[in-house]
């Protein structure tokens, strides 16, 4: 009975959240600024900050976590340096990569990934310091 209603609590949350991502998307549109989003929820190394964004899914996750004045280590913004590596808790399926190269599992490079039109993806991330 306990692990029914945490089922429907859940359902009843991402519910929330594709109704929260359709409105977005709606408005975005409308205005023509941005034809497509994704959200992105991040956590920082410690787990002690989370923070749930709207990026769009036309520019590289990394350059909507710095539009959002997240401040994450990167430098080369092509994949070569690997200083934006972060690793992915949830959605991996959700991302697009465009790197060519072997990482760890669940390890992504943001500055060469993007997001999928209203999906969702839970990043940890590595803030600059
Ligand atoms: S910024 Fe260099 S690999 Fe992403």
């Amino acid at each position: 009975m306990t692990k029914l209603h945490s089922n429907k609590k859940k359902l009843d949350s991402n519910n929330k959240i594709i109704n929260f991502l359709q409105t977005f998307n709606q408005i975005f549109n409308k205005n023509n600024s941005v034809k497509n989003f994704g959200k992105v929820t991040i956590f920082n190394e410690k787990n002690k900050l989370k923070q749930d964004l709207i990026i769009s899914t036309e520019k590289s996750i990394l350059k909507g976590l710095l539009k959002n004045n997240i401040k994450v280590k990167h430098r080369c913004m092509n994949g070569t340096c690997n200083l934006c590596a972060c690793s992915v808790i949830k959605g991996k399926e959700n991302i697009i990569s465009s790197s060519n190269q072997e990482l760890e599992k669940d390890i992504i490079l943001p500055c060469c990934c993007k997001i999928k039109k209203n999906k969702t993806v839970e990043l940890k991330i590595k803030n600059e310091k």
